[in-house]
């Protein structure tokens, strides 16, 4: 009896558990299956994967004996509480909203799900469990045991690179801030502040690792990552994508699936790094990051099956028949693809020049790695290898062999090509299902660039080169019109009633954490 009382207590005390598992992406957690050695207690093991929520800021990596850290993070707080004041969403600050929240960075259940107004949230510093004996694993390092501490010598290119990273993060909130007031359901609205509430942990994430490792330096650099604003003409976010518009939730779902993704490409190499406690924060960071994709994916999926099914109810034969498919209150297939291919090459740019001495010495320095570095078959190093890079050639699109550490950054893009792909197969196979033979798909890589090879020359979307003027005749052809821009505003009115969606808009095949379709997933205060 005495034995079965206790148990039950205990199970009272423990928050209910849920694996987040509707994310069609799988989140990847390197280490957490080989890391653990018996060396490490499991006392000591539990008190990383738990998080201290005793303190202002919630963290699993001792904050409270930390003085110094937790001062400079709670001195920087009062600033990003005002920075989403005046920059996170806008509206619904007091509504209730059913997010989930890490409280355990245990791959097997993290996240903790319950009702949160989003300045309550509590945004933590989480770190992935240390590896024991983690070394290096590429450049001129490689086996040597990763740092704990900032190497001197390699010191700005890492706060650099940080920065980077953590600039992107508030940028998007920023962009997105004004998309509640339009969303197509309560579902919708949640996962739209799930991803919100996110990106500003995941600027606490980096603002942790300036404010730690990089003293004086570092804490400026905190600030200025939150003085900066996406668009703004004189204080801009760092990278181009992240000063474009999201103006409308089909902006918002090509978005998370395309430059979401190239945040995870980017935190996979950044999780590969030899500075280790980089490490750790981008491979947890990346558990998060899945569930942002996973928003994009399956909302462009449910676009595309709320379209094709009103054509076919219609009698609709055939998909590129704009007005007839716009009248039914849907987005056209050939809008989709036109956003799709604005949402795909900007984030192309984001991977920036194909060939780059940037990212050899980042490699060689022992600092980014590659995609699945600890997969890939070969030295490392990379001294004597090669990679074909695109390049114009002569007024053409041609292979050329380059040295593979100055390819870096088009390996990366090109592993990220695929994974873009996986949704695409999706997507059409939604369409091939609903009988039309439409077929979406990803434009070259030469097309509307603005950084890299390309930048200097126009290309179709089957990359074909072509002079300014058949651009300036034919873009509006394959990017998104004012008045493409102004249609699906029209579509953009908001549904908050329960259970019921846009008519531009499939609902879901699950719900979030298994609730089912009825569920009020934001208790809309205004
Ligand atoms: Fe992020
Ligand atoms: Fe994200």
């Amino acid at each position: 009896m005495a034995g079965l009382k206790r148990e039950a207590r205990l199970r009272a005390d423990v928050p209910a558990i849920h694996v987040f598992s509707a994310d069609g992406e799988k989140t990847w957690m390197p280490g957490t299956s080989s890391g653990m050695t018996e060396n490490v207690s499991k006392e000591h093991a539990m008190n990383i994967m738990n998080v201290d929520y005793s303190t202002k800021i919630p963290n699993n990596v001792n904050l409270s004996e930390d003085r110094q850290v937790l001062k400079a993070l709670e001195g920087w707080h009062p600033g990003y509480m005002n920075w989403w004041g005046d920059m996170g969403p806008e509206g619904f600050q007091q509504s209730l909203v059913y997010l989930r929240t890490a409280y355990s960075v245990d791959p097997r259940g993290w996240a903790k799900f319950d009702y949160v107004k989003m300045p309550d949230y509590r945004w933590g510093i989480l770190l992935a469990p240390q590896e024991e004996n983690r070394v290096i694993p590429f450049g001129q390092h490689y086996g040597e045991p990763a740092w704990q501490e900032v190497p001197g010598e390699h010191r700005a290119m890492l706060r650099r690179l940080i920065v980077i990273q953590g600039d992107t993060e508030p940028a998007s909130v920023e962009q997105q801030r004004h998309l509640g007031k339009t969303a197509p359901s309560l579902y919708d609205l949640r996962n739209l502040f799930q991803v919100n509430v996110e990106e500003g942990r995941h600027l606490w994430a980096m603002v942790y690792l300036l404010q730690k490792y990089f003293g004086r330096d570092g804490r400026e650099e905190a600030d200025d990552l939150l003085r900066r604003r996406s668009g703004d003409a004189d204080s801009p976010r760092m990278l181009g994508a992240f000063n474009e518009a999201t103006p409308d939730w089909l902006s918002f779902f090509m978005f998370t699936y395309f430059t979401d993704r190239d945040g995870k490409m980017q935190l996979h190499s950044l999780a590969q790094s030899g500075f280790d406690p980089l490490s750790r924060t981008c491979r947890f960071m990346l558990t998060e990051e899945a569930h942002h994709m996973f928003v994009g994916e399956t909302g462009i999926s449910r676009v595309v099956q709320r379209t094709c099914e009103a054509m076919k109810q219609a009698g609709i034969s055939d998909p590129s028949d704009i007005a007839k498919v716009r009248a039914l209150g849907v987005v056209d297939l050939p809008t989709i693809q036109k956003k799709l291919n604005l949402h795909y090459t900007l984030s192309l740019d984001l991977f920036g020049s194909e060939v780059s001495t940037n990212a050899a010495n980042a490699f060689n320095a022992g600092v980014k790695g590659r995609f699945h570095e600890t997969q890939i078959k070969d030295d490392h190093r990379l001294q004597n290898d090669t990679y074909p890079v695109l390049k114009l050639v002569n007024g053409e699109i041609k292979r050329v062999d380059e040295p593979a550490l100055t390819a870096l950054n088009m390996r990366l893009r090109d592993d990220y090509t695929q994974d873009c792909i996986k949704g695409l197969l999706r997507w059409n196979k939604i369409i091939a299902l609903a009988g039309y033979g439409f077929k979406l798909t990803l434009p070259n890589v030469a097309f509307h660039r603005q950084i890299g090879e390309f930048r200097d020359i126009h290309a179709t979307p089957d990359g074909v080169l072509i002079d300014d003027a058949t651009w300036n005749k034919r873009k509006g052809d394959w990017l998104p019109s004012a008045d493409d821009g102004d249609f699906i505003a029209s579509l953009m009115t908001p549904v908050t009633d329960i259970g019921q969606f846009a008519s531009w808009i499939s609902p879901p095949k699950v719900g979030i954490d298994n609730k089912p379709g009825d569920f009020e997933y934001v208790k809309i205060e205004t």
